[in-house]
């Protein structure tokens, strides 16, 4: 049966030693003035402990739709169902608030896309990264923090306002706040180096990476950068259209991409992709994907049959990867 968050709250689950995140038929809808958007669609996926998960696909796919519905941060208004959505064994959809706001942050952290516009342009950043701990840190603590993360020479600046750091400092900054101050287990990273120039970007990706290894954390990153996700990534998601079209290992889903729009996201990445380019197009637009009755790829799809045009495939799992499409594999 399905739960929808505004039910009334019920019991969190024991903590076990599955995996860390578990969403099953998960779906996001939006309520908008054309009417309802469904922008997350029956989305199934589990992120193991220790694992980075990458999620991709192109502008429009669902990803933060996704990620801020993990939160239980969407916007009034709109909806998420889904048949399990469970973060260490316990259930998120029905947990009170109260205990999703102390889970927010101790035990999820988040990272944002942009820097610049999660912090309010007109206090101070001490005073805003101490409030984004929950007030748990000091300003002793917090120097300490800022120079675990390579700031500490920023330490007398501390009263200044956000724009009078770079984005790449402030994007260190709330890393230090979301990963180190309270090490949550689960780290939830938007595209955190979108707005940062190339060189900055490897840096800042580097810095959530190393203190991956040093704290041990789970990491779902998305990104439209696939040289990053090569790099990085345990297993990939590939979003399109609401879905969750194909998930794998990530070096089965570069060698041997199942789903025909992997496939087409794989052969527009020259082989020399820099580090920092977004997902080149591939033909067609993914507008509307959502609404279609049949296959959210079929317009675009080279593949496609009567079939594709009528019937949503169903999510198939073969050898610890999942496709959502009627004619898989590789072309004849
Ligand atoms: N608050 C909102 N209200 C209404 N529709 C929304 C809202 N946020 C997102 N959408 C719509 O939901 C769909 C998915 O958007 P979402 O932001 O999740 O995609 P995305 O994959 O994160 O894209 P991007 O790569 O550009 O960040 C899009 O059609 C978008 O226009
Ligand atoms: S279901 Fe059909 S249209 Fe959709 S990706 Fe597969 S082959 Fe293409
Ligand atoms: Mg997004």
């Amino acid at each position: 049966m399905r739960t929808v968050v505004e039910l009334p709250a019920g019991q969190a689950g024991d903590t076990g030693a599955g995996p860390l995140l578990e969403v099953s038929g998960l779906d996001v809808t939006y309520r908008t003035a054309r009417g309802l958007l469904p922008a997350v669609r029956d989305v199934s996926f589990r992120v193991e402990r220790g694992e980075v998960f990458g999620l991709v696909g192109e502008s429009g796919s669902g990803k933060s739709s996704l990620v801020t519905a993990l939160m239980r941060l969407l916007p009034r208004g709109s909806e998420i169902t889904a048949d399990r959505l469970e973060f260490d064994g316990t259930d998120l959809l029905t947990m009170p608030e109260s205990r999703m706001r102390r889970l927010r942050g101790r035990e999820i952290g988040l990272v944002p896309q942009r820097p610049m516009t999660s912090l309010s342009p007109v206090t101070p950043v001490a005073a805003q990264l101490r409030r984004l701990t929950g007030g748990e840190v000091d300003d002793a603590r917090l120097h300490e923090l800022l120079t675990d993360v390579g700031l500490g020479g920023l330490k007398a600046r501390l009263g200044d306002y956000p724009f009078q750091f770079s984005g790449g400092q402030l994007q260190r900054m709330l890393i230090a706040v979301a990963v180190l101050a309270r090490e949550p287990s689960l780290v939830l990273a938007d595209e955190p180096t979108t707005t940062l120039d190339a060189t900055v970007q490897a840096q800042v990706l580097r810095l959530l990476l190393d203190l991956r290894e040093r704290l041990g954390n789970t990491v779902l990153l998305v990104t439209h950068d696939l040289g990053v996700v090569a790099q990085v990534c345990d297993r990939v998601g590939v979003m399109y259209g609401g879905r969750l079209v194909e998930v794998a290992p990530t070096r089965q889903l570069f060698e041997d991409p199942q789903h025909p729009y992997t496939r087409a996201l794989l052969a527009a990445m020259p082989s020399n992709q820099a580090r920092g380019e977004r997902l080149r197009p591939i033909p067609g637009t993914v507008s509307g994907a959502q609404l279609l009755p049949g296959c959210p790829f079929a317009p675009r799809c080279d593949r496609a049959t009567a079939l594709c045009w009528e019937v949503d495939p169903e999510p198939t799992e073969h050898a610890g990867r999942t496709v959502r499409c009627h004619h898989p594999g590789s072309p004849a």
